[in-house]
């Protein structure tokens, strides 16, 4: 029940404002983001990497709500496939964004995000690495699909994201399971109505699933974005059963979370990438990985408590 209550106070500016403020906050907010600049991430990156894990780099921000923020957000993600250049770890090092972050909700939005991002697509291309579109809620869907057309004319190994809770997802793994498309598979981490997802979560266990079948039997490049036990060995013997060889698909889990069982399938020869968030605007992340977890909630409650 309190998924819910979380994600709404995930977009509340008040809430916002206490929860950044509590000292008590950046020690639980340390667990799942390694640093707010971009050289702490490179840090933790190279941490993981050294350990045969590989990466996509997410530099926080979403909703953004004008011109400005926009620039700053491309800003920063040019200087992160500058970065990535100089180090030369090719695919072994992708970028994940959010269109939102790139003014995709204001007047005009579709063509502006494209503009904002395409540079960003290109840089990642001269550095031998690959974007990421992440989806955020249903309302974007479309645009967001729409915009990853459009960047796959020119640069097809641009990634996707999609959501196995939403209702229209089947449909959308068919029509992006096409060859060499990288297409990431998750859950879904936001708040969303009766009339467009399942509620329950065997529902969406049971939605990842058939979507997990159509994309594994594909000519496309799966990533298999998931903590949960079940779904990742449900993975391993559709798979085995459909003649997939590991390196033909990934698994992708977020830094902080399950970090021993990333460490295993790394060393069980699968492609593992951690998704490295870094940056300020935490806020919203931090909020989605509480909801999606009450004990971290619980964890939170008894740091404030315990001041
Ligand atoms: P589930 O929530 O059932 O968790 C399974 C197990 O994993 C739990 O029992 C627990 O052990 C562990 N776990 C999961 N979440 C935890 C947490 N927060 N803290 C501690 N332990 C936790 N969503 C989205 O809507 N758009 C996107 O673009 C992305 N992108 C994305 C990239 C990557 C690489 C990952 C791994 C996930 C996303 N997500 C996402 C988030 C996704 O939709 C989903 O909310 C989370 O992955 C949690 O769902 P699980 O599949 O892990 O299952």
């Amino acid at each position: 029940m309190l998924g819910p209550v979380l994600l709404a106070a995930a977009r509340s500016d008040t809430v916002r404002r206490i929860v950044s403020a509590a000292p008590v906050t950046r020690p639980v907010v340390d667990r799942f983001i390694p640093g707010e600049r971009r050289d702490e991430a490179l840090v933790a990156a190279s941490e993981l990497l050294a350990e045969g894990l590989d990466v996509t780099f997410d530099h926080l921000g979403e909703d953004v709500t004008d011109t400005a923020s926009a620039l700053r957000s491309r800003d920063a993600y040019l200087r992160l496939a500058e970065a990535l250049a100089d180090e030369g770890l090719g695919a072994r090092a992708e970028m994940s964004v959010k269109l939102s972050a790139f003014g995709q909700a204001l007047p005009g939005g579709d063509d502006l995000a494209l503009r904002h991002v395409l540079p960003v697509v290109e840089a990642a291309a001269a550095a031998s690495t690959t974007v990421t579109l992440d989806m955020e809620d249903h309302t974007t869907t479309d645009s967001t699909l729409a915009i990853l057309a459009r960047l796959r004319e020119r640069f097809p190994e641009t990634g996707a994201v999609v959501q196995s809770y939403l209702f229209r997802t089947e449909k959308d793994c068919q029509t992006l399971a096409a060859a060499g498309a990288r297409v990431r598979l998750v859950k879904g981490a936001y708040r969303e109505p009766v009339s467009v997802a399942h509620q329950r979560r065997s529902e969406v266990d049971r939605a990842y699933v058939r979507c997990l079948r159509i994309l594994l039997a594909g000519d496309g490049y799966p990533m298999v974005a998931t903590h949960d036990p079940r779904l990742i060995a449900v993975t391993q013997s559709l798979a085995a059963r459909l003649g997939r060889r590991p390196g033909s698909y990934e698994f992708q889990m977020l830094y902080g979370i399950r970090p021993v069982e990333q460490r295993r399938l790394a060393a069980e020869g699968h492609r593992m990438r951690v998704y490295l968030p870094y940056g300020t605007d935490w806020y919203g992340y931090f909020m989605r990985r509480l909801a999606e977890r009450p004990a971290n909630l619980a964890f939170f409650a008894r740091s404030l408590a315990g001041r």
